[in-house]
């Protein structure tokens, strides 16, 4: 995570990413890792979280084409709260960059739709931005003005989903 960002409480919910020095638009501000799994092997990790009484929360990404990546838990970079205004997005499958110039203060969000392709994944929203959608579903690749607002700045999993629906 680039060092101008902390972990601070949101407003949008729990904790969230904020600026402490100003961010140019276009600066590299998170790259993730983790384990890369097929669709089936991710549905058997959400059942046994389903069924774990402590419901560990499982952040993913749709990386390709039935290639999801499991990002390990407790990472200062996965706190990035969703906005349907985002001010960072992706520039590869595992880098996020500055959508805009990010000010002092801000809090950092990323539009979960341009990284989730799971059909049944539903979010309700909180971000209070003007364009907020009020929920954020897997299937949310398939609105033309996400696919027109964010060009190819989607993960390569759901670009692929949009070039193939073209
Ligand atoms: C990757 S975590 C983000 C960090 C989280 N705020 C925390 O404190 O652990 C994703 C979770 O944050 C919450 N969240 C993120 N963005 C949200 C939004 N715009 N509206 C409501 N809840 C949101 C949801 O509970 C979601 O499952």
């Amino acid at each position: 995570m680039h060092p101008h960002i902390e972990v601070r409480t949101s407003p949008i919910q729990g904790r969230g990413l904020f600026a402490v020095a100003p961010i140019a638009a276009g600066t590299v501000v998170s790259r993730v890792g983790g384990r890369l799994v097929s669709g089936a092997e991710l549905a058997a990790v959400f059942a046994a979280a389903a069924g774990d009484p402590d419901h560990p929360y499982i952040d993913t990404i749709t990386v390709a084409d039935d290639v999801h990546l499991i990002l390990p838990p407790r990472r200062p970079n996965g706190y990035g709260n969703h906005s349907c205004d985002p001010n960072v997005w992706w520039i590869d499958a595992y880098t996020q960059a500055a959508r805009r110039a990010i000010a002092v203060g801000e809090e950092l969000t990323n539009d979960y739709a341009t990284s989730t392709g799971i059909a049944d994944f539903r979010m309700d929203c909180a971000c209070g931005s003007e364009l907020c959608r009020g929920e954020v579903t897997g299937l949310d690749w398939r609105r033309a003005e996400l696919r027109e607002r964010y060009g190819d700045h989607w993960t390569p999993g759901l670009l692929d989903l949009i070039r193939r629906r073209r």
